[in-house]
């Protein structure tokens, strides 16, 4: 697979096949995805690979937590949106092509809540990457290092017919990782990303979302 059919090619990927991922095949993406750039190389991301019991124990807890109405305490910034502006349109339009994938109509309060303890569950993807960094770090300078990464994961994982899902939602009970994934204190928790064998039948699986045509969103200077 080419880059350009890689990067076009990847899509988020919320359901997956009971299938276990082989260990072998997710230490050959992270070695792969450790090439990534960072900032004078200073790689400042660590992995923590969940799967097996570990993973439903995180799962089961996290599902618990929301059920109790206990907040969410994510440790980076999870940005947000001014309601009327283009960012929160776009966020509308996505929930809006999900809700209509997955049948889920607006006023379904019950169908509502189940996707969003699926979510809390990883989509019930058979490993998950936990992605963390070190609190000796300044709390926005490693982000834009681990996007680079986290992107890199995702464009490998297509090489091994894996499918991925990036997801702030997979961190909003930071104290759930430290118990059972065993990331310390000293760690800042970032994010999420959901691996497994896409299951393409799977309605949410299908969502194909848009993007802003390049000349709305780019200057050209000097060209003419
Ligand atoms: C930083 C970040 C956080 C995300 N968090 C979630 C999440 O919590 N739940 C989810 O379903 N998708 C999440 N996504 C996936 C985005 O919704 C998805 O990338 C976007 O809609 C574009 O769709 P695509 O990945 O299929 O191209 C996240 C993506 C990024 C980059």
């Amino acid at each position: 697979m080419d880059v350009i059919e890689a990067v076009k090619k990847r899509k988020s990927i919320r359901g997956y096949k009971p299938v276990p991922v082989p260990k072998e095949v997710l230490e050959q993406i992270l070695e792969v995805a450790s090439h990534a750039p960072s900032a004078m190389n200073t790689q400042p991301w660590e992995f923590t690979v969940l799967t097996g019991d570990v993973l439903e124990n995180v799962r089961r807890s996290n599902v618990e937590l929301l059920h109790s109405g206990a907040p969410p305490s994510p440790e980076h910034v999870v940005v947000s949106w001014p309601t009327d502006s283009i960012y929160r349109q776009r966020q509308v339009n996505l929930a809006k092509q999900l809700f209509q994938l997955m049948d889920i109509p607006r006023e379904d309060k019950g169908k509502r809540a189940r996707w969003l303890e699926r979510g809390f569950r990883y989509f019930d993807a058979p490993t998950v990457i936990i992605i963390s960094t070190d609190r000796c770090l300044s709390e926005s300078g490693p982000l834009l290092d681990i996007g680079a990464v986290i992107q890199t994961i995702c464009l490998t994982a297509l090489h091994f017919g894996l499918g991925t899902c990036i997801e702030d939602q997979g961190t909003m009970y930071p104290e759930v990782l430290r118990k059972y994934a065993h990331i310390p204190e000293s760690k800042r928790i970032i994010m999420a990303i959901t691996i497994g064998y896409p299951d393409w039948d799977f309605p949410a699986n299908k969502v194909e979302t848009e993007r802003e045509p390049i000349k709305n969103i780019t200057t050209w200077l000097g060209f003419d």
